[in-house]
């Protein structure tokens, strides 16, 4: 079964999806064989506990987690008062205060750690790349080769319409590092699997009540989730409930289970056609080259597509525009403690 590493700024819909890899971890269908954080939605400290409590409740405190960036590459990004995460990223929940944190993390650097893992296992990794990408800009910067030992990238950030979350026109993740989402796009060497911000906000549509409806099944997870989803549940700022990098990572799941990894797909460069990439996840992919705006007064860290190929540059990105939203749901059910029926 394919390898797999979680880059993570975690973030409550980093926790679901990091609960959807460990579900399918216990059921063989991928082996995550770490954890690497970085700062985004919390600091990195933050994100840390928050890391190691999920694999606390998922009683699998044996994989290891290596702490990562600390900070953006150029400018770190100051939010603007955080209203889905909470200051701590988990909701600010009270939860019980968990021991032994530090000591419960790996000594070396996320980014040694990458690069090291890469090398000893080339082209077994599947990475999922769930928060901003400065510790995969580091890594690249480090080996230029990097990406090249990966089977594969499935990443959630970025935005394909200019719509933004973050700001007008940006996406949080690529807004919080625009200038590591630049080294990662520009130098990654094998296409990476983009779920972009519209599927998050269009591409799947879950009323809150069938969100409520999952987090009533009795399990550990759905515990948790429920306690640091609460004020999202409550506060309903969306029409529907948001899944951000749980699309990405059950792309990557479903990627894995059918056998279709596309390291060495062939990437239709015709952006207007639909592909499949054959997983039974994904309906449609779109691809293109695009890189990330860093100057613009209003846009900066919106993703630039070459619609009309006049970089000539070669594809990087293998695009989610559509999705089997029952399939999904059932990921959704199975990160939640659930049954995943075949
Ligand atoms: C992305 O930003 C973060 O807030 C989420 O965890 C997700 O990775 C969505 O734009
Ligand atoms: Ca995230």
């Amino acid at each position: 079964v394919p390898k797999v590493i979680i880059d993570t700024d975690a973030g409550v819909d980093d926790a679901l999806a990091i609960f959807m890899a460990l579900a399918a971890h216990k059921r063989k269908e991928i082996e995550v064989i770490a954890v690497t954080t970085v700062q985004g939605n919390t600091e990195v400290h933050n994100v840390n506990t928050n890391v190691l409590r999920i694999l606390n409740t998922a009683a699998l405190l044996e994989i290891p987690v290596y702490s990562g960036a600390t900070k953006s590459l150029v400018h770190q990004w100051t939010h603007p008062g955080e209203r889905f995460h909470g200051s701590d990223g988990f909701g600010d929940a009270q939860l019980p205060s968990l021991p032994l944190v530090t000591s419960l993390l790996k000594p070396q650097h996320a980014v040694w750690a990458l690069i090291e893992l890469v090398n000893k296992y080339p082209k077994e990794i599947m990475l999922a790349a769930l928060g901003p990408l400065t510790n995969l800009a580091l890594a690249i910067r480090l080996d230029p080769l990097f990406t090249s030992h990966l089977l594969g990238i499935y990443m959630m950030g970025g935005n394909t319409t200019g719509l933004g979350n973050i700001t007008s026109s940006a996406e949080f993740n690529f807004m919080c590092d625009p200038e590591a989402a630049r080294v990662v796009l520009d130098e990654t060497l094998i296409p990476i699997h983009l779920t972009p911000w519209e599927m998050c906000l269009n591409g799947v549509k879950i009323p809150y009540s069938q969100r409520e409806k999952m987090g009533q099944m009795k399990s550990p997870a759905a515990e948790l989730m429920n306690k640091i989803e609460s004020n999202i549940i409550k506060t309903k700022e969306f029409a529907n409930w948001i899944t951000c990098d749980q699309l990405a990572v059950a792309w990557l799941i479903d990627s894995a289970k059918t056998q279709h990894l596309n390291t060495n797909c062939k990437i239709d460069s015709d952006v207007g056609d639909k592909t499949s990439d054959g997983s039974r996840l994904v309906s449609s992919t779109s691809s293109c080259f695009a890189t990330v705006e860093l100057n613009g007064n209003l846009t900066r860290g919106q993703m630039a597509i070459d619609h009309r190929e006049l970089m000539g540059r070669t594809p990087n990105l293998i695009i989610m525009t559509s999705l089997d939203e029952h399939l999904y749901l059932q990921y959704l059910r199975m990160a939640f403690g659930g049954n995943f029926e075949k």
